[in-house]
């Protein structure tokens, strides 16, 4: 993924030529580098992906019967720009139709974010120690009151089992440095204020017009109806601490170096 982006940087002026005489739509205004890179968009993506893609290349993008893995490298693309084509527009003359056509270039561009993701593979030389990491996740970083890891650990956070498949390193370090930047629905939180004046504040689990169901910390589901609490409020960032409040720079290498490491293949 690196190499892509350094070739898109090193070449621009290739990239915006080829597309100018590739794209079947050339007044289509299209960027050579990819705007829509957050773990949100990713996220987004993925949920596009597996409306559109999923029933011929597989739901995790591993292949299937209709179509190839996606998550090997592509034959067909180098570049971002490249795999946006191929996304916005197929392949002609195969089964590969690309995104629905009235899907909008940001959705092509977060399916491309979405690829890439499955593609985190390459061998980089982490500085941290994978086994220690594993030791601090249940240990001192507490990682595990939050997050499930194959088949144990909290429910507050989100299944982190093949983490290292989603996320590259440098987005692994924004997750636990940078809890707050871009926190999906999923993890916000709501602050209730009972009649009384007590205050309860879980995760959202359930909301409907008149009732609304949350998670506290201690895991347990409280219901209340909406007409006989005094207030509730959206909290939207997240209740994950900042990791590099309580952990050493070469802890955080070896966290790091450790939920990269957990990978699809191993489960
Ligand atoms: C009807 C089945 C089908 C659907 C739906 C489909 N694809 Fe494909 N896709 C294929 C086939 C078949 C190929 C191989 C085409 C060839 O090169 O012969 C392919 C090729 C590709 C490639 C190139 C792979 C490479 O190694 O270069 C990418 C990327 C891709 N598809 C992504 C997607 C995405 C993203 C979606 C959803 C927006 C999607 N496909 C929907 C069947 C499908
Ligand atoms: C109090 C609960 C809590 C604790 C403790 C906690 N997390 Fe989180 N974590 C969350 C929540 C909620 C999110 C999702 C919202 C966000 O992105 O911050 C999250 C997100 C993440 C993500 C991003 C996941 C993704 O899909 O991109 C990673 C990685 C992560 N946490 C790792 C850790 C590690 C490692 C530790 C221990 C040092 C830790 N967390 C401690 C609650 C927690």
């Amino acid at each position: 993924m690196r190499m892509r982006s350094l070739c898109a940087l090193a070449a621009p002026a290739i990239l915006i030529t080829s597309f100018l005489l590739m794209a079947p739509v050339a007044t289509r205004a299209q960027e050579s580098e990819n705007p829509y890179t957050t773990r949100l968009d990713v996220r987004m993506g993925q949920r596009l992906y597996q409306q559109q893609c999923g029933r011929c290349h597989g739901q995790d993008g591993g292949g299937g019967e209709l179509g190839p893995a996606l998550d090997e490298g592509f034959r067909n693309a180098s570049t971002d720009a490249g795999l946006f084509r191929i996304v916005r527009e197929g392949i002609p003359n195969t089964q590969m139709i690309g995104i629905s056509r009235n899907a909008t270039d940001q959705s092509a561009w977060m399916v491309v974010s979405f690829l890439n993701s499955l593609n985190n593979t390459a061998d980089v030389d982490l500085p941290g120690n994978a086994s220690n990491g594993q030791q601090l996740f249940a240990g001192k970083g507490n990682c595990s009151s939050c997050h499930m890891l194959n088949g144990t650990g909290g429910r507050r956070g989100p299944e982190l089992t093949a983490i290292g498949s989603r996320r590259d390193p440098e987005e692994l370090r924004a997750s636990l440095t940078d809890p707050n930047d871009d926190v999906p629905p999923r993890w916000w939180t709501v602050r209730v204020t009972r009649e009384d004046g007590s205050v309860v504040e879980g995760l959202r689990m359930n909301e409907d017009t008149f009732s609304l169901r949350i998670m506290d910390e201690n895991e347990d589901l409280w219901s209340f109806l909406k007409g006989s609490v005094q207030s509730h409020e959206r909290v939207k960032t997240s209740i994950m601490p900042d990791a590099s409040d309580t952990l050493t720079v070469e802890e955080l290498d070896d966290l790091i170096a450790y939920l990269f490491s957990l990978k699809r293949e191993d489960i």
